[in-house]
């Protein structure tokens, strides 16, 4: 029998993923250590009720409240409490021991990453989060490791599995953002408060840290441009389809020129956004993630899988647990968070894109000239325009007159000028209202 050199392992949380975490821990313990080269002894799992119900049955002598003294005797933390604090402090103090961590918490790496990063480069620790992006699906490390030598242009991911399922469902069987959300209230998929998901805040935390990541430049949170799927219709979702699209909710991340400097720099934006049928994203339902990565020499590479759930999101935490004990087995610095390129964030209105604009206008003689002639005056291109049947009689800002839906889809143009004209044609008195404007990804 092999005599193995012993590690420590501190886990904090015994929730949904903790607790599988240590199952799988205490399961496995033999194999993980053949392939560390170094026993994992999980010393014990701080937890806020060492009596609350588990999804696993774990040893009752490793609960414990005492987070503190459980992290001070640790080679490798993993944080799986979730939220800001306590999380953030726990961790410091592990790096500040010496330890690695290893995290799955999106909000704390998306708010306090850089910190956390210093913290770790001080004293030569080390920081792994794979599963705080798309739970099962390796992104962390392929950005890190694997693309290392490319360079990423832009990266677009459906990384929240909430959305995506509430989406599809709208997609597929019809019916109202209120009555898919309700479906996926019923089989476990949304939380009972779902806005951080619905409201993009959770994609945006997502979208922070791989732009951070792939762009080696520290993104912060709020410079996430941020829109939710609450406002999306049934009707948007079959004017969609009709346009050989799908509606998705996508965090985007992208190195681009700034449209009036030339200079280049990054944007990290979540919002629906319509991709095409053809498109591999398209083809990513119920609440499964994916993330479609651009890089200059290896084209397109899709990351596919379970973005969230216990055991799922429990495997890359392990993947990062046999990492980070393979380096305290062969020592060495480790690698610090790479932020060298330090490039602008831009604004939302600098980047570029093609736009679907959805319009009930007088349906008059010279209507059609007048807006497009207010697309030009902004510089947007119309690539198509449909006119579906008119309503005769509806009421109208002038009086009742006959109005026509237009649906308009544009050619290229910055986020700045598409802004400008959508409020110009608002103003024009032969539109009686915008009743959407998507934008158009994956082209
Ligand atoms: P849970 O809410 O299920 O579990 C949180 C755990 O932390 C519980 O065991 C809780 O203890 C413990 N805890 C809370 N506060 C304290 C405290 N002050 N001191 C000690 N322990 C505390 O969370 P999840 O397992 O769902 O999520 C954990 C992390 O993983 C989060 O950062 C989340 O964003 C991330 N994640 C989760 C995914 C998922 O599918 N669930 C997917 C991807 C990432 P007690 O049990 O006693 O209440
Ligand atoms: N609430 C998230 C989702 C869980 O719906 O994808 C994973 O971060």
């Amino acid at each position: 029998m092999i005599e193995y050199r012993n590690l420590r392992v501190a886990l904090l949380g015994a929730g949904s993923v903790g607790a599988q975490v240590a199952k799988l821990l205490l399961e496995h313990g033999d194999e993980l250590a053949a392939r560390v080269g170094a026993s994992l002894e999980l010393t014990g799992i701080a937890v806020r009720d060492v009596d609350g119900p588990r999804t696993a049955d774990l040893p009752r002598h490793l609960l414990t409240t005492d987070a503190q003294s459980l992290i001070l005797g640790a080679d490798i933390v993993v944080e799986l409490i979730g939220g800001i604090e306590p999380a953030r402090t726990h961790v410091l103090q592990a790096l500040n021991s010496g330890a690695d961590v290893i995290t799955a918490n999106k909000a704390l790496l998306a708010t306090h990453g850089p910190e956390l990063f210093d913290a770790a480069e001080q004293v030569g620790a080390q920081l792994y989060y794979e599963a705080a992006v798309a739970g099962a699906i390796p992104i962390i490390r392929p950005l890190r490791d694997s693309l290392a030598g490319d360079r990423v242009r832009r990266i677009l991911g459906i990384v929240n599995g909430t959305t995506n399922f509430i989406l599809d469902r709208m997609d597929r069987d019809g019916g109202s953002f209120q009555d898919a959300l309700a479906t996926a209230t019923e089989l476990g998929y949304a939380e009972a408060d779902p806005t951080a998901d619905i409201e993009g805040y959770d994609a945006a935390q997502k979208a922070a840290i791989l732009a951070s990541l792939a762009f080696h430049t520290t993104v912060p949170l709020e410079a996430v441009h941020r829109q939710g799927i609450t406002a999306i219709t049934g009707a948007e979702i079959e004017s969609a389809r009709r346009a050989g699209y799908v509606l998705k909710l996508l965090a985007i991340c992208e190195r681009l020129a700034d449209p009036v400097t030339g200079q280049e720099g990054v944007s990290a934006r979540v919002y629906p956004a319509l991709v095409s049928r053809d498109h591999p994203l398209a083809a990513v339902h119920g609440a499964n993630n994916a993330v479609f990565v651009e890089a200059e020499a290896a084209g397109s590479l899709m990351f596919y899988g379970a973005g969230a759930g216990g055991l799922e999101t429990a495997s890359a935490v392990l993947g990062d647990l046999v990492s980070a004990a393979r380096r305290h087995v062969v020592g060495g610095p480790g690698v610090a968070e790479s932020t060298h390129a330090d490039l602008p964030v831009l604004p939302i209105g600098s980047i570029t894109t093609r736009y679907q604009i959805t319009l009930e206008v007088a349906d008059e003689p010279g209507v059609l000239a007048r807006i497009a002639s207010l697309f030009s005056e902004h510089e947007v291109s119309v690539e198509t325009l449909v006119q579906s049947v008119a309503q005769a009689g509806a009421p109208a800002r002038g009086g009742a007159r006959s109005t026509a839906t237009l649906v308009i889809g544009t050619h290229a143009a910055t986020d700045a000028a598409l802004a400008a004209t959508v409020a110009a044609v608002a103003e024009s008195d032969v539109v009686d209202a915008v009743t959407s404007v998507l934008r158009v990804e994956g082209a």
